[in-house]
């Protein structure tokens, strides 16, 4: 098979030995007589795959020990609901930050559960930064202040998260989640859809403080209750088995490599790569973002003409550079380059733009 470089911004592309370990064992797992996809999920082999997950996990991103992990279904969209459910009343708001159309989703469902606020907004600037601390508008007496950290349409990263003072963060770090480390010490919930850094589509962590858990609601139907999930370590139901096992081989993956520290270096010598492609011929490859806020996992960018962009993109595809179009909603090139995106595919493509630029 000739794998191709993928640029998908989600599903997205694995690490291959993960992918090569999970073939190897899809038929029969670890001599069970049947296949994973086959199994209780109330079987010791599951649960020691379940309990392994969440270890590595802990291990990996540095999760201390007051915060739980869960696993859940619904993607991180459900999670745009379930926050405000669980923990906002018309008396008890929120604050967002609105820095692309996820954060603008998740604020739109959250509004219909409190009168939150919005602590500050750059769909002004097309959403082509991320605002400084000076103009975030924050409410004290908020139960959360509610941000993306890393915008996968827009190609723009929280490089350092505001300070909120006593209100914790709540992030949907959907697009960079283990990209790099972070000081829990300033979040007190962090959702993200698997799909990008840490396996398929079908499971979303939800990695959750303990002491803010206990604050959450009564009276919600079961499955849309936090404490539900966490009072039963996400076996309440049946969770998205074979998406977590695979979230396992994954994060034996980048233990392989060093675990995160060196997956964020690489993260930015990838990203950096490009960045400074696109800088070497700015008028040209022009990118659409204030460079301190440049993501290193979804690199956004414009060429002269949409004509020389519908080239650009059937021609990398051509030469094995696949997923290069930009979201719908904003067109141009993104190229997503998550933790399993090699760095011999950044070269590939570097190598692809200067021949590009100079046949046309
Ligand atoms: C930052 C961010 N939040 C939320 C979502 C929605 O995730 P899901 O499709 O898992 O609901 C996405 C999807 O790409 C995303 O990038």
């Amino acid at each position: 098979m000739n794998r191709k470089y993928n640029f998908n911004p989600g599903p997205a592309t694995l690490p291959l030995t993960a992918l090569e370990k999970i073939r190897d064992n899809i038929v029969e797992y670890d001599q069970a007589g049947m296949s994973i996809l086959e199994m209780s999920h109330r079987s010791a082999e599951y649960g020691a795959v379940h309990a392994k997950t969440k270890e590595l996990m802990t291990k990996l991103f540095g999760i201390p020990d007051n915060f739980q992990i869960l696993f859940l279904g619904g993607g991180a969209t459900l999670q745009f609901c379930m926050v405000p459910m669980n923990f906002l009343t018309q008396q008890l708001s929120a604050d967002y930050i609105i820095t692309g159309s996820w954060a603008k989703k998740a604020y739109k469902d959250a509004k219909l559960y409190a009168p939150v606020k919005v602590a500050a907004s750059t769909e002004e600037q097309k959403f082509n930064r991320i605002p400084k601390q000076s103009e975030l508008k924050l409410d004290p007496a908020a139960q959360y202040v509610h941000l993306t950290s890393n915008n996968t349409i827009a190609g723009t990263q929280w490089q350092q998260f505001p300070d909120t003072g006593n209100v914790p963060l709540f992030a949907d770090m959907s697009s960079d989640i283990m990209s790099r480390r972070i000081d829990f010490k300033k979040f007190g919930l962090i959702y993200a859809g698997a799909q990008k850094n840490l396996g398929p589509a079908g499971v979303t962590v939800v990695i959750i403080r303990k002491d803010i858990l206990e604050k959450s609601r009564e009276g919600l139907p079961a499955y849309l209750s936090y404490k539900t999930h966490a009072g039963d370590d996400s076996l309440y139901n049946t969770p998205p088995v074979f998406a977590i096992y695979v979230i396992m081989n994954v994060l034996e993956w980048v233990e392989a490599q060093g675990g995160l520290i060196a997956v964020e270096q690489m993260n930015r010598k990838k990203a950096d790569l490009l960045y400074a492609a696109m800088d070497a011929d700015p008028d040209y490859y022009r990118g659409t973002n204030e460079k301190e806020s440049r993501s290193y996992m979804n690199v956004t960018l414009r060429l002269p003409s949409e004509e020389l962009e519908k080239a650009f993109i059937a021609e990398a595809g051509k030469a094995g550079l696949h997923g290069l179009k930009g979201h719908r909603s904003v067109g141009g090139i993104r190229a997503s380059i998550y933790n399993a995106f090699p760095y011999e595919g950044m070269e590939k493509l570097v190598e692809f733009m200067k021949k590009f630029r100079k046949s046309h």
